[in-house]
């Protein structure tokens, strides 16, 4: 079925699942168990180093055959093969979607087309490789010939959040003598009062965005630039080695003033949400070095060969993906949590929230149709154990149910073993908690705990950057699956250029608010009266 044909409610497999929804009150997992004793090791898989288990949902055996079925009535096969032979599947800009070909390797060619892609990113990860090593190593020099001590990576979004939590969360491999910094928000303070803490001669800053457009980001690096001529009295500081750029439009960074020798590019068919993997990971590699840059970029080939090559029933991101959709779609569930119990994944849930939320965040078919069923869930999140003594108290007795990805690592050589186990164990008790529930003691309804709260529990041998980076591929397949079986387009973000616009409407030279709303005018000459 091409996607222009389908929708998914009305294939046979929906339809199914709506009327095992009517009965879903009926599902109660903690019995699930007593009549299946194999449930954990049915429902469980491993994937290299990860192990995933999602025994603990609200689903038997025939909800999730449906389930399967709805996958196999949907284009998800042919949509994935599109995806990865390099077909325009981002239909409203007309353009591929190659961010696995970021990780691919020579042999992983079908096509000689294919075989070239492969030798131009490798050819672009050349450069990247080059220009970290040689800041890693004390050879990049600062204007006054001094070694770089400090990276600022400017950016926002897909420039940002991916570099800036791979570099959190592979702290353990992090460069001992190189500190990075990220500033994103356009709020002067952010950028002001980091530069205010860095010595000029031995910062570089590195301007990343795909487009070379975006107004927060060169606003930032005017600043930037201006912080370099007044504290070192350069006329041009983007045009020397306190720069690089890393872009997909290098004729707007040369523009700029960038030399084209300090520019890092990277194809347009990288969606900015799914950049990490190319020169926008440069902060990466030099936190990292380059090797463990590659081996984040194996872990995610690995996920990659995974989700084309396992059938369904045992393909991690078709699983979690099918989940999501039960509870978004059957179950009327809004939202979803993601609790990594390890305090350097602490940006995961706000990464995890622009590749879901960006992507499958909409209500238009492939089709060009308006969508009638639910689509991308409200994801959100913090790190373990500090989510326990916040939300948690909703998870267990609220209202609502929330489904949860726990996520940790089983090894921890930044920590020890007494931290960990306690860590751990914390985590183990939580989703066996929401899931157990318990009765409450007589005359005291407040202690009760209704329980039959699903989670998924995904393990990680140890955060290194290969399981790192075949975690975030898991879920970028997720979000795939999701929007194939939803039949929208995943990789646009036509939701965000309203504001955008609107944003320079009040911002041009004698703005003229007359064409908003009562409250907007109001609030502008508030601010205007009181600034
Ligand atoms: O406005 C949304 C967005 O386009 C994201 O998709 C992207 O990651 C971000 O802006 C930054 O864009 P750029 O890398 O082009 O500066």
């Amino acid at each position: 079925m091409t996607p222009k044909h389908y929708s998914p409610a009305s294939s046979p497999a929906w339809l199914a699942l709506q009327t095992a929804a009517n009965n879903a009150k009926n599902i109660n997992m903690a019995e699930l168990f007593v009549a299946h004793p194999q449930r954990a090791d049915q429902f469980s898989l491993h994937v290299g180093e990860l192990y995933l288990d999602f025994s603990k949902n609200l689903f038997d055996d025939s909800i999730w055959t449906e389930l399967l079925a709805l996958a196999e009535q949907s284009p998800l096969q042919s949509h994935r093969a599109a995806m990865f032979a390099g077909e325009a599947i981002n239909t409203t800009e007309n353009r591929a979607v190659l961010h696995a070909a970021l990780r691919a390797e020579p042999e992983d060619a079908n096509t000689e087309e294919e075989g070239k892609r492969i030798a131009q990113v490798k050819s672009q990860l050349q450069a990247v490789k080059q220009a970290s090593t040689k800041i890693r190593n004390g050879q990049w020099l600062g204007s006054s010939g001094k070694p770089i001590t400090d990276v600022v990576n400017i950016g926002i979004g897909g420039s940002d959040l991916g570099p800036k939590l791979a570099c959190a969360a592979l702290e353990e491999y992090a460069h001992p003598d190189i500190n990075l910094h990220f500033i994103s928000n356009v709020d002067g303070a952010e950028i002001l009062t980091t530069l205010n803490k860095l010595n000029p001669e031995t910062t570089l800053v590195a301007v990343a965005s795909k487009t070379f457009t975006t107004q927060e980001t060169l606003l930032n690096a005017k600043t930037a630039i201006n912080w370099f001529k007044h504290n070192l009295g350069l006329e041009q500081p983007q045009n020397s080695s306190h720069f690089v750029a890393l872009t997909a439009n290098p004729a707007n960074a040369m523009d700029y003033g960038i030399p084209k020798e300090q520019i890092l590019e990277f194809a347009e068919w990288v969606g900015g949400r799914y950049s990490l993997w190319s020169s926008i990971g440069l902060s990466i590699a030099i936190s990292i070095g380059f090797d463990q840059f590659e081996q984040m970029l194996a872990g995610a080939r690995d996920m990659d060969l995974h989700f084309q090559q396992a059938p369904f029933a045992s393909n991690m991101p078709v699983i979690l993906a099918l989940l999501g959709i039960w509870y978004s779609n059957f179950l009327n569930i809004e939202s979803t949590a993601v609790i990594p119990y390890c305090e350097r994944m602490l940006l995961l849930p706000s990464y995890l929230q622009q590749l879901d939320m960006e992507s499958n965040g909409k209500a238009t078919s492939l089709s060009g149709d308006p969508i009638d069923h639910n689509t991308g869930a409200i994801l959100w999140g913090q790190t373990g154990t500090n989510g326990q003594h916040a939300f948690f108290q909703l998870l267990h007795q609220g209202t609502r149910t929330v489904p949860v990805d726990f996520i940790a690592a089983i090894k921890d050589d930044l920590s020890n073993d007494e931290h960990h186990r306690v860590l751990l164990g914390n985590m183990l008790a939580q989703s066996s908690a929401l899931m157990a529930g318990q009765p409450a003691p007589e005359g005291q309804q407040h202690r009760y705990y209704p329980g039959n709260k699903p989670s998924n529990t995904l393990l990680l041998k140890r955060l290194s950057p290969k399981n790192f980076g075949a975690l975030i591929a898991l879920y970028e397949h997720k979000v795939f699956v999701q929007g194939s079986i939803w039949n929208i387009n995943s990789f646009d973000q036509w939701g965000v250029e309203l504001g955008k616009k609107m944003a320079n409407e009040l911002l041009g030279e004698n703005a003229q608010t007359t064409g908003f709303d009562p409250s907007t005018q109001a609030l502008f000459a508030h601010i205007a009266k009181n600034s």
